[in-house]
């Protein structure tokens, strides 16, 4: 993998990464106790509160444990968290033409008693059966006579509105009269991709990437540029800029938290760099807040499109990660963009059911969605925890897992002989659903890497499924002479 493109990162953050290598190279040892924080600031000539900010981190990936009135220790077993090395995809273009294998992945989760970490929900929406029929029997009071007339394409001007005041949390004071409601985050980004590009074109995007986005490029005949992305801090803008020099990119597509399947978070002053650098060369970027509602971290829910001063940022989200997949509500604000968009959700739908839109605005109402957050945050943490212990201790030597902070999908690097493909297939055989690595990549990367998405109803079936996974892969690894 190659180091060449690191992003500029905040001094607690780089104080960690220092911390971490001396980790890994052995000068501090497992059990062995770190500096005091006083002895520490000293040391690196920081302030203490960097000092503790660092050691959070450092705990946060496991890597330290606090034990009271002692101090800081190593951990035990640092060997299994993801290298902290950017990704390295091949430097050009290619078309994406992975469609054949995400439909062997889908057709598989029809399969009787699968247990399935596949897609986060498991058996659980976000918000429970009971309270979206609720809301839903509220909307239909509430639009008498809605179904015989065509709604408005934009969308339902309640739920605009709602979603404008939403979107302050992320930093950006946006128009409910530019937003556009959408089938889906999926037709939001189709609609932005399909009004600024023709085939052929070319989008630069994080690698791996979600195999939906691949899927929607696949679909318009666009060709994908995988740019270099670090495991916590997500696309290098460096690499972007390098790759923007040497190719033509005419479009750039993101997701700067909790981006799917690493669970990455860009760095503010990041964000800040990619939107500068898209409006110098007048590319438009397509960001992806989706995930931004599910971090826990105040500060990481910022959007790029808070930074953009000319417009050319395309913001897109949905509710499905939050609220109710089912509902199938997206939206856009597609800044200096706004009429191509509209001009095609005209022509392609003419808007969405007004019932659903306002069955989402009663859903979202401010107190109790914000409650509703917090305990998502909770719960993922638990499940996430859980899930990455039973991996630590199933899983083959060398495995490496990502430690996202927030969401709900772990990122696998298993040893380098392993073939995920065989692995999925292996699971199957054992009603077990995973997804392999190769589906996050147009060049077909990462085919010792493997993605799980652990649902929130994260139980004992679960963790003997993990505890099968780890066993299957090992002997498949033994099978290969490893
Ligand atoms: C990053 C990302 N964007 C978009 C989607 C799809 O969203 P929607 O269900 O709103 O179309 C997903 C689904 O997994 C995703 O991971």
């Amino acid at each position: 993998m190659s180091n060449n493109f690191k992003p500029r990162i905040p001094k607690y953050q780089n104080l960690a990464d220092d911390i971490k290598a001396a980790i890994r190279v052995g000068t501090y040892a497992p059990g062995e106790r770190l500096p005091s924080l006083r002895q520490a600031a000293i040391t690196h000539a920081v302030s203490l509160s960097t000092v503790q900010e660092a050691y959070r981190c450092l705990e946060d990936a496991q890597l330290i444990e606090t034990r009271p009135k002692a101090g800081h220790f190593v951990t035990r077993r640092p060997e299994h968290l993801l290298q902290e090395e950017v990704s390295a995809p091949p430097a050009y273009a290619m078309p994406a033409a992975i469609t054949e294998l995400i439909d062997l992945v889908m057709s598989s989760v029809q399969t009787p008693d699968l247990v399935s970490f596949g897609s986060g929900y498991g058996d659980q929406t976000p918000v429970t059966p009971g309270k979206i029929e609720r809301a839903m029997t509220k909307a239909l009071q509430q639009s008498v006579g809605v179904l015989s007339r065509f709604p408005a394409v934009c969308g339902h001007d309640g739920l605009r509105k709602t979603i404008a005041r939403r979107s302050l949390s992320m930093g950006c004071v946006l128009d409910p009269n530019e937003i556009v409601l959408t089938t889906g985050a999926t037709e939001a980004i189709s609609l932005c991709l399909c009004a600024l590009l023709k085939p052929g074109d070319t989008v630069a995007l994080e690698s791996p990437t979600s195999f939906g986005f691949l899927q929607i490029l696949e679909a318009l005949k666009l060709r994908a540029m995988e740019i270099p992305t670090h495991p916590r801090y997500g696309l290098s803008v460096d690499a972007l800029s390098l790759a923007m020099r040497d190719s033509k990119v005419n479009a750039v597509l993101v997701t700067p938290t909790l981006s799917n399947p690493m669970g990455t978070n860009m760095p503010i002053g990041e964000r800040k760099r990619l939107v500068e650098l898209i409006t110098q060369k007048k590319i438009p970027l397509i960001e992806d807040v989706i995930y931004n509602d599910l971090s826990p971290q105040a500060a990481l829910r910022r959007a790029i499109k808070s930074f953009d001063k000319e417009g050319w940022v395309l913001t897109c989200s949905s509710y499905s990660k939050t609220i109710a997949p089912g509902l199938r509500i997206g939206w856009l604000h597609a800044g200096r963009f706004g009429e191509q968009i509209i001009a095609l959700k005209t022509a392609f739908s003419g808007g969405n059911c007004t019932i659903n839109e306002i069955t989402l605005m009663n859903l979202l109402a401010e107190s109790s969605y914000s409650r509703h957050l917090r305990r998502l945050h909770k719960m993922n943490r638990q499940v996430l925890q859980e899930a990455r212990k039973t991996i630590e201790r199933s899983f083959p030597q060398g495995t490496r897992v990502t430690n996202p902070d927030g969401g709900s999908t772990l990122w696998l690097e298993l040893p380098s002989k392993m073939d995920s493909q065989i692995l999925f297939k292996a699971c199957l055989d054992s009603r077990i659903l995973i997804v392999p690595g190769t589906l996050f990549s147009a060049s077909r990367s990462y085919l010792n890497c493997i993605r799980l998405s652990i649902p929130r109803n994260f139980e004992k079936s679960h963790i003997k499924a993990l505890q099968r996974i780890g066993e299957l892969a090992s002997s498949l690894l033994k099978e290969s002479g490893s």
